[in-house]
């Protein structure tokens, strides 16, 4: 992990000399401000979520001389209520029980996430947590005492029971402590809205335990709640203090990568002498017409989206309703472990019927229960647990995305496909035109709709 080279102390920031050393400006360079960590974390939700009130949690391993904070935005206003300590991290616990999960820590915590549907928690098992305060913390001291007990599994060993068993656990008492969070803030504002930023908002079985307590009624996390967004949440910092008042910005969805235009992605098709592609008459219709046929579809579209999610730019279709499809996808091109579970985008007019408690989720960072009786049209996109991570697809955010899940409902009568993200196992996302056909002939793809054009092999 990179040490972010800004550290607060006694309300004062200082700088590496380092980095000072390499920046074309001072210190004291009255252009230059300094925004803490979860702050900018905090605001990165609050700010763009659209709520006028709202509580709000950061939380991560660490940043700044924090590893959370628990506060409320009130119009233009952020109060801080509550900070986390280093010392009682929540993320680094996460991080650390990764690791002797045998995954890597800050990296891999979505598999242990993924993981923990598959074991039972042990409620008393985890003895450093001290639950007794009204946010609860972790006791340092007895959890590295503890910690060291654990046996550490080597990596691509065998996942035991016992091994399913501690992510249960830990996924049990990290989710117990957000709602604990959650219910501190609701006591202390009387709001129902909840804002969420730092790298923990990411975990999204914990969001949708929270959603579906009756102190929340409405929820709103930051897509890219990792580091990246601190960058956002410091801007609008600095432009709330310039202005005044935060901007007039509602984040409704993630697509701000770069675009291609067809004539990119033709010459991009010619110069790969590319030779088995047509321009499509009806892009939806053809491409839906493919899933609905079990093929493997590789979707590039608009703007590539930003955050840890694949959600319609740049992604891998295929048929949620075809209970193979998953070991299909996992064998030709993504080769991750075959207990993870992929992800359904729906149609957001028709998703409330397949699970309890709908909520818009636009970033697919909201966990929900499936209701039983629907679970036969998304069985390769429910998890083991009966968990749909779905994202709704808005018309408004991404037509091309929703025109085609549209069709598919057309032929098969179901308003979602399975998707996942369009790289294989240890690459980024695919980004340009070149990326996503050097990745499209590279793994068991049937096919490519690319902006217009429909490549096949
Ligand atoms: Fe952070």
């Amino acid at each position: 992990m990179v040490r972010s080279p800004f550290r607060f102390s006694n309300k004062r920031y200082h700088v590496s000399s380092h980095l000072l050393s390499e920046l074309p400006f001072s210190r004291r360079d009255p252009r230059i401000r300094f925004v803490n960590h979860h702050v900018a974390h905090a605001l990165s939700a609050y700010y763009v979520s659209g709520f006028s009130m709202a509580n709000v949690i950061s939380l991560d391993a660490s940043g700044g001389q924090d590893s959370g904070l628990l506060g409320y935005g009130d119009g233009d206003d952020f109060h801080i209520l509550h900070r986390i300590s280093t010392d009682s991290s929540w993320g680094q616990m996460y991080g650390k029980f990764t690791e002797i999960l045998g995954f890597k820590p800050h990296s891999d915590e979505g598999k242990v996430m993924g993981l923990a549907a598959y074991g039972t928690p042990d409620s008393d098992l985890f003895k450093f947590i001290n639950w007794d305060e009204e946010i609860p913390t972790i006791r340092r001291d007895i959890f590295k005492h503890q910690v060291a007990s654990f046996p550490r599994r080597q990596p691509d060993s065998e996942l035991t029971e016992y091994h399913k068993n501690l992510a249960a656990t830990l996924q049990y008492n990290f989710e117990q402590a957000i709602l604990r969070m959650s219910k501190y803030l609701f006591k202390k504002t009387g709001c129902t809205s909840l804002c969420m930023g730092g790298g923990c908002a990411l975990n999204c079985s914990a969001n949708g335990k929270v959603l579906v307590e009756p102190h929340v009624k409405d929820i709103y996390v930051q897509p890219c709640a990792h580091d990246a967004s601190t960058a956002l949440g410091a801007a609008l910092k600095v432009y709330r203090d310039e202005f005044g008042h935060r901007p007039d910005f509602q984040m409704d969805h993630a697509y701000w990568g770069p675009s291609f235009s067809d004539e990119e992605i033709l010459a991009a098709l010619k110069k790969a002498k590319v030779v088995k592609f047509h321009k499509a008459n009806d892009l939806a219709k053809e491409t839906a017409q493919l899933v609905a046929d079990n093929k493997l579809v590789g979707w590039f579209q608009g703007r590539l989206e930003i955050g840890p999610r694949a959600l319609g730019g740049r992604s891998i279709l295929c048929n949620a309703k075809n209970p193979e499809m998953k070991d299909i996808v996992n064998k030709k091109v993504k080769n991750r472990e075959p207990w993870r579970p992929f992800a359904p985008p729906f149609l957001e007019e028709d998703f409330a019927p397949y699970v309890e408690h709908p909520y818009p989720s636009p970033f697919m960072i909201i966990a929900f229960r499936a209701n039983n009786e629907k679970i036969p049209d998304i069985m390769s996109a429910t998890h083991v647990d009966k968990s749909v991570r779905v994202q709704t697809v808005h018309k408004h955010t991404n037509r091309p995305y929703w025109e085609m899940i549209k069709a598919f409902q057309d032929i098969t009568g179901v308003p979602a496909i399975l998707n996942t993200s369009f790289n294989v196992a240890g690459q980024p996302i695919v980004c340009t035109p070149f990326d996503a056909i050097g990745t499209f002939f590279a793994t068991g793809l049937d096919y490519l709709a690319i902006g217009n054009y429909i490549v096949e092999k």
